[in-house]
Parts: structure tokens; sequence; C-alpha cells
């Protein structure tokens, strides 16, 4: 399976994203992350620390692709409209990120009406969700379901373990911390709903 994960806003969480969502399939089947970002975080992230699967950059993407059974691919933020063609062609399922602010939202509304008339199959999944009581997760949950748009079941939990993880160079897993164990978790959840 080829995931694809992309939005038209910077910061949301796209990495962290392709990131964790390579770990739980890696614990699947062998899976490759490839680093479509010139600012090459995912790889910079694999420098730092160990991360449980291999990645790469897109030019060896395309010579080791065939090895694996999963590949994730991470991409910089502001894609053309035309380079959005060319991911959402080439992917089995496109993952968008979007915090569950007015900002991140309207970008999502705005890539979605591109992504709906290239009948690509993408799934909208809201990140770093703050916390109760704050509403804004499930504001826009209610929102986005009102208006037809598909969105994973599961929201990604704004928890500072995700940024230790990223300083670390670890998957979230890896972490000894109560916190890490929810976070995954979350993760773990949208895994489920890609690949059960
Ligand atoms: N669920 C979360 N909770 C808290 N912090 C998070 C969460 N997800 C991501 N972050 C942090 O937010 C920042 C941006 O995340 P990330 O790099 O994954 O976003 P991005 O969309 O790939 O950004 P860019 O557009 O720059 O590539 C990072 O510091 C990351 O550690
Ligand atoms: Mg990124």
């Amino acid at each position: 399976m080829i995931i694809t994960v992309a939005a038209f806003k910077g910061g949301v969480g796209k990495s962290t994203t392709a990131l964790h969502l390579a770990t739980y399939l890696q614990s699947k089947a062998d899976t490759l992350l490839v680093d479509g970002d010139l600012n090459r975080s995912a790889l910079d992230w694999s420098n730092r620390g160990k991360l449980p699967f291999k990645v790469v950059d897109e030019k060896q993407g395309v010579q080791l692709a065939r090895f694996y059974e999963h590949i994730v691919i991470d991409t910089p933020a502001k894609p053309q409209v035309e380079e959005l063609k060319t991911l959402a062609k080439g992917c089995d399922l496109l993952v968008v990120p979007t915090t569950p602010d007015a900002i991140a939202l309207a970008a999502t509304v705005q890539m979605v009406d591109i992504l709906q008339k290239l009948q690509t199959n993408y799934r909208i999944l809201l990140t770093i969700i703050p916390p109760h009581p704050n509403k804004a997760g499930e504001d826009a949950k209610t929102a986005l379901e009102k208006a037809g748009l598909p969105l994973f079941q599961t929201g990604i939990r704004r928890l500072a373990v995700f940024q230790r993880a990223a300083l670390e160079g670890v998957p979230v897993n890896a972490l000894k911390d109560p916190y890490a164990r929810i976070a995954w978790r979350c993760y773990v959840r949208v895994g489920e709903e890609i690949l059960p």
C-alpha cells in the first residue's frame, strides 16, 4: 500500500503523521518512508536517533519501492496544484492532516475541493488537538462530518511527547513516559482504520 501525507498548510503534523504511520505499518510488513520534503525532516529525524524502518529521499525511493510492502510518502507544505495531482495519482490513500483551527481548516477545504475533482481516495486527519475543555477538536470533527468529508474517526491529541520524540529521533512508542502511550495509541487507532 502506498500512503501519501500532504496538506496545503505547514506545521500541521505531516511529518509526525508519516513517521508514526510508517511505525505502525512496519509492525505489519516491511515499510519504507520516503521523505519528499526538501527540508528533509523525516531524514533528519532518522539521523538523530533510531527508527524501526528505512527512510530515504525521493530518488532512492523510486529504486527501493519494489522491495517494500508498504510505502509512506511525506511531502512538503504548499504543494502546487499540479504537484498535488501527481501525488494523488501515485498513491492508494492520501492522508490530509489538519489542525482544528479556522486557517488550517480553510486550507483543508480548499485542498479537498481539488482532491474530489481528481477522485482521489483521501481521508482527513485532525491533528494537534488541544486538550479538554477546549472543544476545537470536536467542533472541527462535527463541521467536517456535516460537510460530508471523509475523516478518520480518531484524531491526534496535542501532546508535548511528540516533540520530545522528534528531538530524540524516535517514534513516541520508543519513549518511556505515560503520555507516550496515549500518543502512540492515537496513531495505532488511525493505523487500524487504514489497515486493521
Ligand atoms: N500531536 C502533536 N502534539 C504536539 N506537537 C505536535 C504534534 N504533532 C506534531 N507536533 C509538533 O508540531 C511541529 C510540526 O509538526 P510536523 O513537523 O510533523 O509538521 P509538518 O506538517 O510536517 O510541518 P512542515 O510543513 O514544516 O513540513 C513539530 O514541532 C512537531 O513535533
Ligand atoms: Mg514536514
